[in-house]
């Protein structure tokens, strides 16, 4: 099983400025729930229960929204508002929380590389809160322990995106597997439109084996000054084997100002349905 999930939360979050001055971006509502907490509970349905967080300065509200607010909860203790909690409760009863910070924002390859203290040596799963993902038979990072499961390799949730998008991506190549699954050739890190190998974009979900860390800690930095962890995926799909896996459901890119209010719009309409 997989048992440790890691979020990089240490980016700046620009695209949301000024709401994401002086708050974290994954803080950001969606409806009356924060984005991490979408994400974590995605995690924990995974059976990762083990969370790892690789904040940075100015993320301390992430740390304090996975603990007890003692005054808070005293106050509204058998009252109505009560079960506004029972979800998060849940979690915290069902998940140990961790962090380490990032201390420059060199890139999520640098992100990750970080977190490996906290991971050590055992494949996980990344989530990026910003994309939250809502999975038609099942979640989708429990869709991917599935593939892990029969694979045992690192694996890249892919989804088709129109091709002028492309530059906005993670850009895969590869050979059919089988259903939805593709054998990772190469991938490109947000290339022009007319350089993208194919339309399949890697998504904020990933399964790592830990051998990632070795290939990160000797990478230098790639497209934009940024270390990449695209640059470490090519490398372990050269050395052995990386899947992108077309998941069963639907993303809202809530790093985007669209897909933010899609995604409330979506999951308003559910709660009042
Ligand atoms: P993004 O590319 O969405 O960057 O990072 P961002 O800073 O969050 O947002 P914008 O583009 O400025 O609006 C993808 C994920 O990687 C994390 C981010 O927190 C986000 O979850 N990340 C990125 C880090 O943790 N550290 C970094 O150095 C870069």
């Amino acid at each position: 099983m997989i048992n440790k999930c890691l979020f990089p939360v240490a980016g700046y979050g620009t695209r949301f400025l000024p709401a994401t001055k002086a708050m974290p971006k994954e803080m950001m509502p969606i409806v009356n729930k924060p984005l991490i907490q979408y994400g974590v509970q995605e995690a924990m349905d995974a059976g990762m229960r083990q969370i790892a967080f690789v904040t940075g300065r100015r993320k301390r509200s992430i740390e304090d929204h996975f603990d007890r607010t003692y005054e808070l909860e005293d106050q509204i203790s058998g009252t109505k508002a009560e079960h506004n909690l029972a979800e998060i409760r849940a979690l915290m009863q069902s998940c140990t929380f961790s962090y380490t910070r990032q201390v420059q924002m060199k890139g999520l390859g640098d992100a990750i590389r970080t977190g490996e203290t906290l991971i050590g040596n055992q494949p996980f799963g990344v989530v990026l809160a910003d994309d939250l993902c809502i999975g038609d038979d099942k979640p989708v990072l429990s869709q991917m322990v599935d593939i892990f499961l029969k694979y045992q390799c690192s694996i890249v949730a892919i989804e088709e995106v129109p091709h002028e998008d492309t530059k906005k991506y993670g850009i895969i190549s590869g050979k059919h597997l089988e259903d939805r699954l593709f054998m990772v050739d190469a991938m490109v890190e947000k290339p022009a439109v007319e350089d993208a190998p194919s339309n399949r974009a890697i998504i904020g979900r990933y399964i790592l084996t830990p051998d990632i860390f070795e290939v990160l800690r000797d990478l230098p930095p790639g497209r934009n000054g940024e270390v990449q962890i695209t640059d470490a995926l090519n490398i372990q799909a050269k050395r052995k084997m990386v899947l992108g896996y077309q998941f069963k459901g639907q993303r809202f890119d809530c790093g985007s100002l669209e897909g933010f209010v899609a995604a409330t719009n979506y999951f308003f309409k559910t709660m009042i349905a």
